[in-house]
């Protein structure tokens, strides 16, 4: 069980966005994605459930490839990799209970009655309960970061992509968020991927980080590993100090 980024390359016209990056979240793990505004992480991940396709490499989950599949196996896919989105996402005009069971009532096997009792089973994880009827709208940044992972965790997937999760949340709910995604983790089994710049949470929820830098993976390696990085990319991104990082390459 894993998923595999070997080698993509994507442009956007003549904007090369990624050049030949590489990085596996392996089985139960949460594989935190480092890297600047710009650098391509989202772009990256929509490759995992097939938003976007690569110009070369491929994706692998469980060892099968990504590009290239029928809409139905897409949606298999997408049940089986929740995806947590940067901007959560949801849809104003639907009750949070609704939103949460979207991906469910694309599933034929689960019945109206289970679909309810997953609703109200996500809600609790994410500490949602009461909050059914309300339209997202009407949720706090928090509470709509918290309903949308809800959201993702409604058909039980075994991975969980999170994008930006933390960002624009005040430090409490930064950290509530954090235990979340550990919670998932450590109760529900999920491999995860943490996209963020945000230092403090990738170091809480992090086994393991990536560092993606002008298109390729500058480092993959143990939070320590990247504590103890004397690479001046490194150490301007996690210490904060684009100075650092002038004149190397
Ligand atoms: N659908 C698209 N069409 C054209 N260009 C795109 C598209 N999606 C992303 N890009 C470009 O790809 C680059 C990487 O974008 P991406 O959203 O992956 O950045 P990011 O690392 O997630 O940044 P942030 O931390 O700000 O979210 C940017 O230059 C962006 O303009
Ligand atoms: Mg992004």
């Amino acid at each position: 069980m894993s998923i595999e980024i070997d080698g993509i390359h994507k442009a956007f016209e003549s904007n090369q966005v990624l050049r030949g990056f590489s990085v596996e979240a392996r089985d139960g793990e949460t594989l935190v994605i480092l890297g600047q505004s710009g650098s391509g992480k989202s772009v990256t991940i929509k490759h995992v459930v097939g938003l976007l396709e690569p110009d070369q490499g491929e994706v692998r989950v469980d060892g099968e490839r990504v590009a290239g599949r029928t809409l139905e196996e897409l949606f298999a896919l997408r049940r089986n990799v929740g995806y947590v989105f940067q901007f959560a996402a949801l849809f104003d005009s639907m009750s949070v209970a609704d939103n949460v069971a979207m991906g469910l009532r694309r599933m034929r096997e689960v019945s109206d009655e289970e679909r309810e009792e997953r609703v109200r089973e996500a809600l609790r994880v994410v500490d949602l309960v009461g909050f059914e009827d309300r339209s997202p709208s009407e949720l706090s940044g928090g509470q709509r970061k918290r309903a949308g992972i809800a959201r993702a965790v409604a058909t039980r997937p075994s991975y969980l992509l999170y994008d930006e999760p933390t960002t624009g949340l005040d430090p409490v709910t930064r950290a509530v968020v954090d235990r979340l995604i550990n919670r998932m983790k450590d109760e529900l089994g999920v491999t995860g991927i943490v996209i963020t710049h945000d230092m403090e949470s990738a170091f809480r929820v992090a086994d393991r980080m990536a560092m993606l830098y002008e298109g390729i993976c500058r480092l993959e390696g143990t939070p320590d590993d990247f504590r103890n990085s004397e690479d001046p990319v490194i150490r301007a991104f996690i210490e904060g100090r684009p100075e650092l990082m002038e004149n190397s390459s």
